[in-house]
């Protein structure tokens, strides 16, 4: 396939499926006797939850919520819930599954309603982080790759809802 223009391969589907195998172990390690929900955040996690629930060798339950922040490239810093959960939180362990975290602003909404449904713990698993533009106060648990601040699209990852359905990560050029 050609790429579209303006983008190059960040990491391809070889690249992606190999991390993403290895947090699935990981995970699995951590969460060995324990029972785990899944919680992928609408709309770009998809492909990844997808993918890594796959890689994890236990039983998880899986829900998605549904929040709303971006306007093209950049973020409007007001995150809205756009599609709520549809179990109770209550003494679950809770791993919130997100496509990148950029500010950290959408994670550190999200851990913050959670929490207050009472869940036995919450954890944050990441398949892209950007530490150059995080202004977060919750540490990610587990991350894929770290990149820079540009931004990237496919593997679930949109621009204005195009590009999700690319199988590579592409980086939008500078
Ligand atoms: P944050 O609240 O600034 O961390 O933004 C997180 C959300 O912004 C992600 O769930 C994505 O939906 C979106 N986002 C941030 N950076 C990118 C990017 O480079 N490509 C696509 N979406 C992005």
């Amino acid at each position: 396939m050609t790429n579209p223009p303006g983008m190059t391969v960040l990491f391809d589907q070889k690249a992606i499926a190999a991390r993403v195998h290895e947090l699935g172990q990981q995970i699995s390690k951590d969460y060995q006797g324990q029972r785990l929900t899944l919680i992928g955040v609408l709309k770009g996690s998809f492909i990844f939850l997808a993918d890594l629930v796959r890689s994890i060798s236990l039983p998880v339950e899986v829900e998605f919520i549904g929040v709303s922040s971006y306007e093209g490239t950049v973020s409007s810093g007001e995150v809205r819930i756009t599609n709520d959960l549809t179990v109770e939180l209550k003494d679950r362990h809770v791993l919130l599954v997100e496509d990148i975290v950029d500010t950290g602003t959408t994670i550190d909404f999200l851990i913050n309603t959670l929490q207050v449904r009472k869940p036995s713990s919450v954890k944050i698993a990441c398949l892209l982080s950007k530490p150059e533009t995080q202004i977060m106060s919750h540490r990610l648990d587990y991350v894929g790759f770290e990149i820079s601040k540009e931004f990237v699209v496919g593997y679930g990852l949109d621009l204005d809802g195009q590009f999700r359905g690319l199988p590579e990560i592409m980086q939008m050029k500078p």
